[in-house]
């Protein structure tokens, strides 16, 4: 099978040399070999054996015949949208990594794919080398999705692992992670939580079969996040974790992305560095999880090479009927129920007024303030009662 790869940056080279490592693997299971024949990319790569196939003109690839599948690896909307839009209109099908492109037009590209007998895949856009997507859509089909917790984004897992291990502050693991080749571009969709949130609304969209706008998920990054409170997770015996959650309610799913404070005993509390998992709970299967590596040039190269295969085995067939283009609009975040970690310098008076019972954290090297962990609640009814103290410094979700 001939394929053509758009961009050759980070994950687009990753994809070349999955398919040289693994050449005869991958040829054995597709059942025929994969071959590159154009790498569609702005640049020139002169010395590097990629350089003979690269062209700069999308219509090159859109008008060979001999074109089967096109796999994406730019990032960004546009002109990925454009790209993916006229290879599945020319009969080819569609493999992507890019979470922006299916969190905004996934369902439309789906559509066009279901038509036409051809499949648009996108294994790689959550999680990175992790399967999830295809489980969610094949495995979990007998369940309804009641619960969806994932830690789906590398970049900030890894801040927040250094920053809890080494007590370092923000800017510098931020630098860090950068250097490793983990954050996007724009490190702001990593650290105030728009990667995640999109990542969920996919896993969402597939979960509860309609379009799920990411814009509607709500978003809390970990800019806030600081050493202090890192101490009163000590305390308290948890981590802080930014996680992509959504839940089934009564009227459909919401969903919302933030840091939480997790416990021990909590299957998300040990997933560090720039790791990923996804907790799933559905109605059947009770509680399952999906862990491994969420970033990075090959994991994801490998989810990416996977989905050719896909393609390849399941030609004039669609695989993926994962959502339609019907809006799901998400439910109040607000509705969900759960305990609540607070800092104050408020008297314990004032606290025990708004929230009745509550437990107290008294860190002696953070003098003035105290640490205030409430009962369970729903988030509407801690909002209420935290609007009658006069200071709240910080408010983290605990499970
Ligand atoms: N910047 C993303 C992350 C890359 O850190 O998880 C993978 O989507």
């Amino acid at each position: 099978m001939k394929i053509a790869l758009l961009g050759y940056g980070t994950i687009g080279s990753g994809v070349v040399e999955v398919l040289s490592i693994n050449q005869d693997s991958i040829a054995r299971k597709a059942g025929e070999k994969i071959e590159i024949k154009y790498v569609l990319d702005l640049r020139d790569f002169p010395g590097d054996p990629i350089q003979s196939r690269i062209v700069h003109d999308f219509e090159v690839i859109v008008r060979d015949p001999e074109i089967e599948a096109v796999v994406e690896a730019m990032g960004g909307v546009e002109p990925a949208y454009r790209f993916a839009k006229a290879a599945l209109t020319a009969g080819k099908s569609f493999a992507t990594s890019n979470k922006a492109l299916v969190a905004k037009h996934g369902a439309e590209l789906m559509d066009i794919a279901r038509h036409r007998g051809l499949n648009f895949l996108f294994e790689a856009s959550v999680g990175g080398g992790i399967p999830i997507i295809r489980p969610l859509n094949t495995s979990l089909s007998a369940d309804v999705v009641e619960e969806i917790t994932g830690i789906l984004n590398g970049t900030t897992n890894y801040m927040l692992s250094k920053m809890s291990d080494f007590g370092s502050d923000f800017d510098e693991v931020l630098k860090e992670a950068q250097q490793k080749g983990y954050a996007e571009a724009d490190p702001t969709a990593d650290v105030e939580g728009d990667d995640a949130a999109r990542k969920i609304a996919i896993l969402t969209s597939i979960a509860c079969g309609e379009q799920v706008n990411f814009e509607e998920v709500h978003k809390e990054g970990i800019t806030k996040i600081s050493s202090i409170d890192i101490k009163y997770a000590k305390a308290l015996h948890r981590v802080i974790k930014l996680l992509a959650q959504s839940r089934k309610c009564e009227d459909g799913y919401c969903a919302m992305v933030a840091p939480v404070m997790l416990p021990k005993s909590h299957p998300l509390y040990n997933v560090d560095d720039v790791f990923n998992a996804v907790f799933v709970h559905g109605n059947v299967l009770g509680d399952g999880m999906f862990y491994g590596s969420g970033a990075g040039k090959l994991p994801t190269a490998s989810a990416v090479v996977a989905d050719v295969v896909e393609l390849a085995r399941n030609k004039g067939r669609d695989v993926m009927s994962s959502w339609s283009g019907n809006v799901h609009s998400l439910s109040d975040y607000r509705k969900v129920e759960r305990r609540f970690f607070l800092r104050t310098t408020d008297t314990k008076e004032a606290v025990e007024k708004a929230f009745g019972n509550v437990e107290y954290i008294c860190l002696p090297d953070v003098p003035g303030e105290i640490g205030v962990l409430t009962g369970v609640m729903t988030e509407a009814a801690y909002q209420e009662k935290a609007a009658a103290l006069e200071h709240v410094l910080q408010m983290i979700r605990v499970e």
